[in-house]
């Protein structure tokens, strides 16, 4: 089966030009210049379907390295599984997720694994990875790192958060930061001072400050820069490279960027979610249906932050700058029936997370609409540099010859309009609801076989496979 994308403008993190792009089974077999001859005079005629994406852009398929696909969480489940959120997924441009398998206290880490692989496999559109999160760190977690890494599993998240759920000591954290500085891992860190912030919750509480926005109140920015920057040194001891997930101050970013500046392997991610939204106008919305559980739909840890604070200005000038390096969406969508709703009574008590897996790619395209990011920026952050992060870059991140055709057809001439109403995540609400967006994903194609055609999905349960990621390519 071979496919050929014509007339079409293919962008990498470098560069952009007009070429054709064959496709041979599931890998780019070359790229051509237009009219090229070098496959024979009618390379047209000679191939099993041809694509035209005149004036359009042709960009490495999105690869979003942080979902929670069926997470158990809050007492609930995450509501897209793997089968609905790989759907949406594609839909929305990404042509590869890299999903956390979850150990909480007492559980055994490799029968996770196992657990996980169990959910996903053939259900996925798109292909897939895993990260381990480790909550229970003694000696059989660490020995199971080692098995991981073996099993292309090549990043583990430790959590500085929620206390009796996620949360490690700083002893438990150095001693797994020492084991990912043996193996070759990449050690990610939720970066929130979880004890304060506990005192903090139970103060609101008390006080009968119970409103979803009090999720925000109490887990100032401060908790978030103090942990980032214990993290950063606990890691500069144990000599391990170290990923910052969904970053959301501006005062945590100026750590990460310090680290940066000392020369030490230190980097983040932010999440759309804290490039657009705010404490003010999301948590403390207030709605006819929903009253002030309104904000519910945007409980997330860490929380959207004050826009008086600057914070929303400085994640997108670090983004440029390479301060952070790349946007993931930290997937992990809860109803507001029946699951944010537990939370009615108590901001604590609202399953943590946002749901934007199908949206990443069209809301960072926006900022290049907007003149936020160049193009080439735009595809460096969604897709290269998340493969080089995570150890698939060659396969995954770019168009090039023995590159899987993961591509997507790109239309700055269309549009979108976000809603509950037309999105295909499992999601009974829009955390983006009424976002325009000023360029529309027209097709997708994963490993050579186009499964979203002019918007639509056109792909079957199970085409996509689990990824065994090498060891990060993007360390210095
Ligand atoms: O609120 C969030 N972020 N939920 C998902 C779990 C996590 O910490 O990433
Ligand atoms: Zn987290
Ligand atoms: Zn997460």
């Amino acid at each position: 089966m071979k496919t050929l994308i014509t007339g079409g403008t293919v962008v990498s993190s470098t560069g952009r030009a007009t070429a054709d792009v064959l496709i041979d089974g599931e890998t780019i077999a070359a790229v051509l210049e237009p009219g090229s001859q070098l496959l024979g005079s009618d390379l047209k005629a000679s191939v099993d379907t041809v694509i035209d994406a005149s004036g359009k852009y042709v960009i490495p398929g999105g690869v979003d390295p942080h979902t929670h696909m069926e997470m158990p969480f809050g007492g609930t489940n995450a509501s897209d599984t793997f089968e609905t959120g790989t759907r949406a997924a594609a839909i929305g441009g990404t042509t590869t997720i890299i999903d956390f398998v979850t150990q909480y206290p007492d559980q055994n880490v490799l029968d996770q694994y196992h657990l996980w692989h169990e959910k996903a496999a053939g259900n996925c559109a798109i292909d897939y990875g895993f990260h381990q999160i480790l909550s229970d760190i003694q000696d059989a977690s660490l020995t199971a790192m080692d098995e991981l890494v073996n099993e292309g599993v090549t990043s583990f998240k430790l959590f500085m958060a929620y206390k009796g759920v996620f949360l490690s000591d700083d002893g438990q954290i150095f001693r797994a930061f020492q084991k990912g500085a043996e193996n070759g891992a990449l050690m990610m860190m939720h970066a929130e001072n979880g004890s304060v912030i506990d005192v903090l919750v139970q103060q609101a509480i008390t006080a009968g400050n119970t409103d979803p926005v009090y999720h925000g109140l109490t887990r100032p920015w401060q908790m978030e820069e103090e942990a980032t920057h214990r993290a950063i040194m606990i890691a500069d001891v144990a000599r391990t490279p170290l990923y910052f997930v969904h970053v959301s101050a501006k005062q945590a970013v100026e750590q990460i960027a310090a680290a940066r500046h000392r020369g030490s392997n230190v980097f983040g991610e932010t999440c759309p979610q804290y490039l657009y939204l705010s404490l003010e106008d999301q948590l403390g919305a207030h709605s006819d249906q929903w009253g002030d559980f309104e904000g519910a739909k945007w409980v997330a840890s860490p929380p959207l932050r004050s826009k008086h604070e600057g914070h929303i200005e400085e994640l997108w000038r670090a983004l440029r700058t390479n301060e952070l390096q790349l946007v993931s969406t930290d997937h992990c969508p809860f109803c507001m029936n029946d699951q944010k709703e537990l939370g009615r009574t108590s901001f604590a008590k609202i399953p943590n997370g946002i749901g934007t897996v199908e949206h990443r790619v069209d809301l960072l395209y926006q900022a290049v609409a907007t003149g936020k990011l160049s193009l080439e920026r735009f595809v460096e952050i969604t897709s290269t540099t998340p493969a080089r992060m995570f150890g698939l870059y060659g396969r995954k991140g770019v168009i090039q010859p023995g590159a899987d055709g993961d591509i997507v057809v790109y239309d700055p001439n269309g549009h979108t309009t976000i809603s509950a109403a037309t999105h295909h995540m499992n999601l009974d609400y829009s955390a983006w609801e009424g976002f325009e967006i000023d360029g529309r994903v027209h097709t997708v194609l994963s490993r050579g076989k186009v499964i979203v055609d002019d918007g639509r999905y056109v792909g079957a349960r199970g085409d996509g496979v689990f990824l065994k990621r090498g060891l990060s390519q993007y360390l210095v």
